[in-house]
């Protein structure tokens, strides 16, 4: 089951206008928020990012957060499994063709859910390749935006290469991946970039930071140059789908030692037994 415009229904049921500006101007936000036996992972978190987003495009907010969290809660029990990626949508809704913001418009909103599958053990167990290129994007990569064509464009570079991510670099700088946010290990200190307008404010990459901090992993947030990025002895890759995954392999370059290496390995437990703790607990409830 779907959710969109008020109502609950099979995906097969929902029409959206060939007008709506999403599909006309990509004119949109949205959030993808991983669930746990049943609990949304940091929704909070996630409905904060998503206010940030359409204060950004200067679109209001549909829903408050007491709203947002019922139909999210509705539409998690609709669908059969425990472990879902809700994918949730606002556009600027349909209208006759005109950059300019339409008025009296209602948003058009639309959420979904896929069954959660997040890595399977042998890839975190081997880690992943990935290749880097340049960050063509624009300079409000902070807005979670359903225009994705830059991403989707980098991304399947990757893929051509036979690679799970892109990493890109901007002035000299590491950025973040093509839909994940990166972190290196360079002198045996986790390093990753501040938030800015140049990367997406990811909360798994909130979560990382929060648990090197609690565990005492020595850790900066600060800009990584392209040397520190080829030179690092571990390339980790932060997002909602795919957790916590190691990159092994550099533009055909192997990255330390050729496997997940031993900060990998301690935030990958930390992160695990932290889902594990908060999510799924029954009658916990889930932050
Ligand atoms: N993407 N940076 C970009 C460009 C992303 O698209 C994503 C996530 C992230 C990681 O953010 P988070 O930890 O909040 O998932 C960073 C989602 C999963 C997607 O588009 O499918």
């Amino acid at each position: 089951m779907i959710y969109l415009n008020g109502e609950f229904m099979p995906i097969e049921d929902a029409k959206v206008s060939v007008l709506d500006r999403g599909f006309i101007f990509g004119d949109g936000v949205y959030e993808v928020i991983p669930v746990y036996s049943r609990h949304p992972f940091r929704l909070a978190e996630h409905l904060r990012r998503l206010q940030a987003s359409l204060d950004s495009i200067r679109l209001a907010n549909p829903h408050d957060a007491a709203e947002w969290t019922r139909l999210i809660l509705r539409l998690v029990e609709l669908n059969a499994p425990d472990d879902q990626s809700l994918y949730l949508h606002v556009t600027r809704g349909a209208a006759r063709r005109d950059h300019a913001f339409p008025k009296g418009v209602a948003p058009t909103v639309f959420m979904m859910s896929s069954p959660l599958l997040t890595p399977p053990q042998p890839q975190v167990d081997a880690g992943v390749c990935a290749i880097t290129a340049p960050d063509n994007r624009w300079l409000r990569c902070d807005i979670k935006a359903i225009a994705l064509l830059p991403n989707v464009l980098l991304r399947q570079l990757a893929v051509d290469a036979g690679c799970a991510e892109t990493i890109l670099l901007r002035d000299g700088y590491l950025t973040e991946g093509a839909a994940s946010n990166i972190f290196v290990v360079c002198d045996g200190v986790l390093l990753t970039p501040p938030k800015d307008h140049l990367m997406l404010p990811g909360i798994t990459y909130d979560v990382l930071l929060e648990l090197a901090q609690a565990h005492g992993v020595e850790h900066q947030v600060r800009k990584v140059t392209e040397p520190e990025l080829r030179g690092a002895k571990e390339i980790l890759l932060t997002s909602s789908t795919k957790e916590v995954l190691a990159i092994i392999e550099l533009d055909g370059r192997t990255v330390g030692a050729g496997v997940p290496g031993p900060i990998f390995n301690r935030m990958y437990r930390l992160y695990q037994d932290y889902k594990n703790r908060v999510m799924r607990v029954p009658g916990v409830d889930a932050t």
